[in-house]
């Protein structure tokens, strides 16, 4: 049978099954090593041994709701109506394929930042439409990766849909300045093009800086969808909760999708996370001093290696150059890393429709200091 999706695997699942087979270090998918904070495991216990077990409301329990506008207007300064534009999706990869199929349809134009996040493609696909790819890219002024204005203007178009923007960045963790959230509502202005804005790394932002939510802009607001994931906030990627915060007539629009979808999420874990974040406000402000931790001691156990890196602003990855280690290409260069050094990384070249030559590895730090120095052992080998 024709495939209606002809993407093959993801790069997680190859890379994953290969670092298995080598049993070498896997540094290439994007979960934590560690397990969430006990007090939430133990809340989540909690819930399940008292009967909260059956179908959650459609749009999230409302405690939870509630949680996401109460950290929404505390971080961003926004007040949403927690019942009517917060949704709790199956992770935030349930939201941005909801929010695509809810707006995007067959023929329309989406544009997305390349190296993009894997899982846009095939979400729009599906929705019929055509997905227009704008490379980020560094200058000498500015040598973070982040948005050619001028080529988004020229892609914009009668067709565009919706845009879809992913900061802080998977996989170059470059993060927003406040003049780019201006710059994209001057060129939106006149416009009817959503945003969809895929901020699940917000509470992991490093060197002081602040993560710059599309909920904080009163202009970009209006036309944006905020998904984020518990799943990276409290280290249980494998609990699949996420939520989509929009304003009131994007949020039902949205919500048109995610009952048919999955209709509602899983209920002990939502009224745990309710309970916790509740009772633990702290908890999202130490995420980012914990994960910068993590990230300055796997850039200094790497510093005598052959890799060259500009560290990462924000999310749980670090890019590395090996251009002074060896003249292949990254998917090559990846795979031999696995089988013959033992570590598995992410070749960033696969989330672009057109790569650069850009000689450019992800690797995951969200582990423990004890697998980071390992994995450091072996990159400094080369
Ligand atoms: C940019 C980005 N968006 C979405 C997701 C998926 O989040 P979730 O596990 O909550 O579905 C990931 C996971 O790696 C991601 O990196």
């Amino acid at each position: 049978m024709k495939s209606k999706l002809d993407t093959g695997s993801s790069i997680f699942t190859i890379m994953t099954e290969l670092s298995n087979k080598h049993d070498a270090i896997n540094l290439s998918q994007g979960f934590p090593g560690f397990n969430p904070d006990p007090r939430l495991l133990e809340l989540v216990c909690k819930y399940i041994r008292s009967d909260n077990n059956q179908y959650a409301p459609m749009a999230g329990i409302p405690a939870l709701q509630d949680c996401i506008a109460e950290k929404i207007k505390k971080f961003y300064g926004r007040t949403i109506d927690a019942r009517q534009e917060v949704t709790i999706c199956d992770g935030a990869t349930e939201g941005l394929f909801s929010v695509i199929q809810a707006v995007v349809y067959p023929n329309d134009e989406v544009i997305v930042f390349d190296p993009a996040y894997d899982n846009y493609g095939p979400d729009i696909v599906l929705a019929g439409a055509i997905t227009r790819h704008v490379p980020l890219i560094r200058t000498k002024e500015r040598n973070d990766y982040h948005i050619d204005w001028q080529k988004l203007k020229d892609t914009i178009n009668e067709k565009t849909k919706l845009i879809i923007l992913n900061f802080p960045h998977n996989p170059t963790g470059a993060i927003l300045r406040s003049e780019d959230l201006d710059t994209l509502a001057d060129i939106l202005r006149d416009t009817s093009i959503y945003i969809m804005s895929d901020e699940v790394y917000e509470h992991i932002v490093f060197d002081g800086k602040k993560h710059l939510s599309l909920a904080s802009h009163d202009e970009l607001w209006s036309r944006s969808f905020v998904i984020s994931s518990f799943g990276k906030t409290f280290h249980a990627t494998g609990w699949k909760v996420g939520y989509c915060a929009a304003p009131i007539e994007l949020s039902k629009e949205m919500r048109q999708i995610h009952q048919w979808t999955c209709y509602s999420v899983v209920t002990p874990i939502q009224h745990g996370l309710a309970e916790f974040m509740h009772t633990y406000p702290d908890y999202i402000e130490s995420l980012s001093s914990f994960y910068e931790a993590k990230r300055d001691y796997f850039c200094k156990l790497i510093e005598p290696s052959k890799f060259s890196y500009q560290v990462s602003a924000g999310s749980f990855y670090q890019l590395l150059d090996y251009s002074g280690i060896s003249e292949e290409k990254d998917t090559s260069f990846a795979k031999k890393l696995t089988e013959e050094i033992g570590v598995a990384s992410i070749p960033i070249s696969v989330f672009y429709e057109t790569p650069p030559f850009e000689q450019k590895l992800r690797f995951c730090f969200a582990k423990e200091d004890g697998i980071l120095e390992q994995a450091a052992e072996k990159l400094c080998r080369l």
